[in-house]
């Protein structure tokens, strides 16, 4: 039975304004990329991570994860696709085709390098004991309102009922595939399969694992969350 975490690292980082791709990007001198890897693996019930790297820059890529060897898995690495859910696609491709028993995926961003090894685990422990779909969320501290197309308010949703959502999301691999067959669109997976019809169950995230999208993002990311250490 393989544990397999599709990592979607192909993005350009345009909003990080970095010059690389965002998964390159070094804080306190490790990259993003790095640190999710390492994140994953230290989780203890990853046994492998596929990893969807920017096509021009593979190299780069297999040249980040051969400098974390050991790691305690095994790690693959492909070009990527246009958009995050092609990426995604071909790394969940790889795996079903190239990873005997592949049981449990897991999706994770590359740009929430700083996801706690807990939140993995207790997001693969909630699909072996038997969901589908899991999602980490946390509740929403602001007031969200919904607007038309000229930026004037329609509704106030209720914020108790509402979650943000990180990664990684997990799947049972069978549920995560005929999501991916069924030829619907969403930017988020567990969207995907929530078009199925398929339960989707949460689990409490944490704030570390917020996706680094933009400089501010990096800055909270250096002084906060590496401790201003490597
Ligand atoms: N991603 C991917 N393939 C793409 C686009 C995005 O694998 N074609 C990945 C990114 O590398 C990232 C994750 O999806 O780990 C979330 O995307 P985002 O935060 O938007 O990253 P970027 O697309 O790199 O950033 P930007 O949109 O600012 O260019
Ligand atoms: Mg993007």
């Amino acid at each position: 039975m393989s544990v397999v975490a599709l990592v979607p690292a192909a993005g350009r980082g345009e909003r990080l304004g970095y010059g690389m791709p965002k998964a390159l990007v070094p804080v306190n001198g490790q990259p993003l990329l790095a640190r999710a890897v390492r994140g994953l693996f230290a989780s203890g019930c990853v046994h492998h991570v596929v990893i969807a790297a920017p096509p021009s820059d593979v190299d780069a890529v297999n040249t980040v994860t051969a400098s974390l060897a050991p790691v305690g898995g095994a790690v693959h690495v492909l070009p990527g696709g246009a958009e995050r859910t092609d990426s995604v696609r071909l790394a969940l491709e790889f795996a079903l085709a190239e990873i005997p028993d592949t049981r449990v995926v897991l999706v994770h961003d590359a740009a929430r390098a700083f996801t706690p090894p807990e939140v993995v685990k207790t997001v693969v422990d909630a699909v072996l004991s038997g969901a589908d779909a899991v999602i980490p969320v946390l509740p929403v501290a602001d007031t969200i309102k919904q607007v038309d197309q000229a930026g004037v308010v329609v509704a106030t949703p209720d914020r108790a009922v509402l979650r943000i959502v990180q990664t990684p999301q997990g799947f049972d691999a069978k549920v995560l595939a005929s999501a991916y067959r069924s030829g619907v669109t969403a930017t988020d997976d567990a969207a995907l399969v929530e078009l199925l019809g398929v339960p989707v169950t949460t689990v409490p995230g944490h704030p570390h694992a917020m996706k680094i999208t933009t400089p501010f993002d990096l800055a909270v990311a250096e002084a906060v969350l590496t401790g201003g250490n490597a």
